[in-house]
């Protein structure tokens, strides 16, 4: 027996399965700093291993790993629980210590009936709903998938309740709610406009580059998933230097080229993971297929102090942690990897890859196709033209010619001879 997801749920299910008489085998978890958890190891690739339990709270991503997992999944029953005879309880649901399922209830695949809660007679819970501890839904209650009924919320009998919703904790619910809202109190109302807690269907998405940038794109995928907003797709890396098929990380493998990229059939949005202006620059020349997109992937963790005076165009990677102030402008294909902040009216052209720890100061203008190194600044009101190399931990502080690299502090051009 496996449960994928080491955390806090976690442990209540292997309390569960033991009173069963049941042994967890091992975890698995996307987190390498987790290496055993209740003395059971944890894992970090999965291959293959089942049956499973997917032991994580937050309904987004237990739908995502339940669509990765193509294996058997366990359900669970703790002894203590009283399961009607003909309720039906799909693959991957557990139904926790002194929970109650009544008669003719149909609950679905990767369901949590949590502690003490109660879905009474003729209920339809669809998949990936979490019924919190001691929440009360009388019967004929509809919940759709993906919804999330806090603890001691109740929910009068045959109301309907929508997908992705959140019923905030002690919750009255005595009206039908509204796919994705948020709504709580007692009556329970909707309290935001319906949209902010379904995540966003995005599509298809790949990787082109499958170097340390590619793998670090690929997390940062996984991280905008999980934060509930977007949901993509990851299909695998594009790469002209390996063979098809090879296995890149835990992520997923190579799918070809730059033939097979032009050959597409369907829409696929494309990320350019590699660290080199210039040939970020010919790569996105190469690419004809019409069907390819170029979204802005941005970590969920990137700060800006005014939207209403930020600027953005397409296909630009910004890693965690980046911070802009007010009236930033930033063009295409850029890569802020992580840590960077750039002051007030600072404007950045296309193909630039800042390196961790990048400062621009305010007003500040940079071209394209400049590379700027880790932990380097640009004082405020220097421009920066084309084709710059800036090295690590260097200080600009005068404008610099094109098309050569200036380190040190103050920043000098440098000369190879
Ligand atoms: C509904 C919920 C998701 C809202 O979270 P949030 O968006 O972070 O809301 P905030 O904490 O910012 O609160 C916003 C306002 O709503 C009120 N509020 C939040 N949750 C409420 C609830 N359950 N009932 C009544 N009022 C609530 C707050 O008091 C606050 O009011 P104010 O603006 O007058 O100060 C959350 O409060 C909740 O109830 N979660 C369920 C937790 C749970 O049951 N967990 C079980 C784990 S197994």
């Amino acid at each position: 027996m496996y449960l994928y997801g080491a955390s806090g749920h976690a442990r209540v299910i292997v309390d569960m399965l033991s009173a069963s008489g049941l042994k967890v085998d091992a975890m698995f978890d996307d987190d390498v700093s987790i290496k055993e958890l209740m003395s059971i190891p944890v894992r970090h690739h999965w291959q293959g291993e089942s049956p499973i339990i997917i032991s994580i709270g937050n309904n987004v991503t237990r739908k995502q790993i339940a669509e990765k997992l193509n294996c058997e999944f366990f359900t669970a029953i703790h002894p203590s629980a009283v399961v009607s005879p003909s309720a039906r309880l799909g693959d991957g649901s557990v139904v926790m210590q002194g929970a109650i399922v009544q008669s003719g209830t149909s609950i679905g695949r990767h369901c949590i009936i949590n502690t003490g809660a109660s879905v009474d007679h003729e209920c339809v819970i669809e998949d990936y709903v979490h019924v919190s501890p001691k929440a009360t839904l009388c019967g004929n209650v509809h919940v759709g998938e993906g919804a999330w009924i806090g603890a001691a919320a109740v929910v009068i009998p045959g109301v309907k309740i929508g997908k992705w919703c959140t019923i905030g904790a002690g919750s009255v619910v005595v009206s039908d709610i509204p796919d994705g809202a948020i709504a709580y109190g007692n009556p329970c109302r909707v309290r935001n406009d319906g949209k902010h807690c379904q995540p966003k269907k995005m599509g298809r998405i790949a990787i082109y580059g499958a170097g340390g940038l590619g793998r670090e794109v690929a997390g940062g995928i996984e991280r905008i998933n999980k934060a509930g907003t977007e949901l993509w797709d990851f299909v695998g890396f594009y790469d002209d230097g390996l063979p098809i098929g090879t296995q890149v990380s835990h992520y997923g493998s190579i799918l070809g080229g730059m033939d097979e990229l032009n050959a597409i059939q369907e829409p696929l949005a494309l990320a350019i993971a590699i660290g080199t202006p210039q040939i970020r620059i010919s790569l996105v020349g190469r690419i004809t297929n019409p069907l390819i997109t170029y979204p802005n992937l941005i970590a969920p963790s990137f700060r800006v102090l005014d939207p209403k005076t930020f600027k953005i165009g397409k296909g630009n990677i910004i890693q965690d942690n980046c911070s802009v102030t007010c009236d930033i402008v930033i063009g295409d294909f850029n890569v802020l990897n992580g840590s960077n902040a750039l002051g007030h009216d600072v404007t950045v052209g296309s193909h630039n890859v800042f390196m961790p720890g990048v400062r621009l100061s305010g007003e500040v203008i940079v071209g394209d196709c400049n590379l700027m190194g880790v932990d380097s600044v640009v004082l405020q009101k220097i421009s920066v033209g084309n084709n710059i190399t800036l090295g690590a931990g260097s200080v600009l502080m005068t404008k610099p010619k094109d098309n050569a690299t200036y380190i040190g502090v103050p920043a000098k051009k440098f000369n190879y001879e």
